[in-house]
């Protein structure tokens, strides 16, 4: 475990977030190690500026991956090459879609938004959210980007979508749906990627 882990282990308050993260990371490892072939326990860990975990330089092997977790809920996403971002929500969180949508949203999501039933709002901005999220993962800036300048939607909405950013790079987005009552995306820098997907134990 590297100086970093052990100072966010001790920083966990309460206890069950301690114990999630520590799950969350071990986890992780175990996958991470799979597919580089590596043992979990030797896995270090590069940051990027704003704290994008990456696969310790010294190890030859380009796989990229990252993560996300939401109460007992975890999505860990791996390929080789290039960059990628995820993100899940619960889609009965509760927040304040309105707003979210004025403030968060491009002028085309918004007109999307608007077009949709009052009941069928709050899912498509949650997914929407994840959409942002895992776009800023993918791009390592996490949502500290004007969310509100980049289009995320699809032709119809939330399909999966290919975006270009402003230096050039394409992003496949792709939205999932890997549990009921949950919303995930992936985003992905390139197109054309082919994707297989595992569930974990129940
Ligand atoms: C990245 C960010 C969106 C994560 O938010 P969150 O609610 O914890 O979301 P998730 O559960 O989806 O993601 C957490 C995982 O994202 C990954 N991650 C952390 N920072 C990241 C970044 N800048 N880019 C991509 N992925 C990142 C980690 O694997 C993390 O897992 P861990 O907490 O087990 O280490 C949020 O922290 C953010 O916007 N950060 C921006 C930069 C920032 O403020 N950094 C502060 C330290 S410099």
């Amino acid at each position: 475990m590297g100086s970093i882990e052990r100072e966010r282990i001790l920083r966990y308050r309460p206890e069950r977030s301690r114990i999630r993260f520590i799950c969350a990371r071990g986890i992780l490892k175990q996958l991470l190690g799979s597919y580089a072939g590596l043992n979990p326990q030797d896995i270090r860990f590069d940051y990027g500026p704003l704290g994008k975990p990456y696969l310790k330089a010294d190890v030859d092997m380009p796989i990229q991956f990252n993560a996300t977790h939401t109460r007992n809920e975890a999505l860990y996403a791996f390929c080789c090459g290039a960059e990628l971002g995820v993100d899940i929500e619960f889609t009965s969180r509760s927040v304040n879609h309105e707003q979210l949508a004025r403030k968060k949203l491009t002028l085309e999501e918004c007109q999307f938004y608007d077009s949709l039933s009052e009941e069928r709002r709050r899912k498509f901005i949650l997914s929407l959210w994840t959409r942002k999220e895992a776009y800023g993962k993918a791009r390592g800036v996490g949502i500290r980007y004007p969310l509100n300048a980049a289009n995320l939607i699809g032709t119809e909405g939330l399909n999966n979508a290919i975006v270009t950013d402003q230096r050039g790079v394409t992003w496949e987005i792709v939205q999932l749906s890997p549990k009921e009552g949950i919303t995930a995306c992936v985003v992905t820098e390139g197109e054309g990627w082919r994707f297989r997907c595992f569930r974990l134990g129940e």
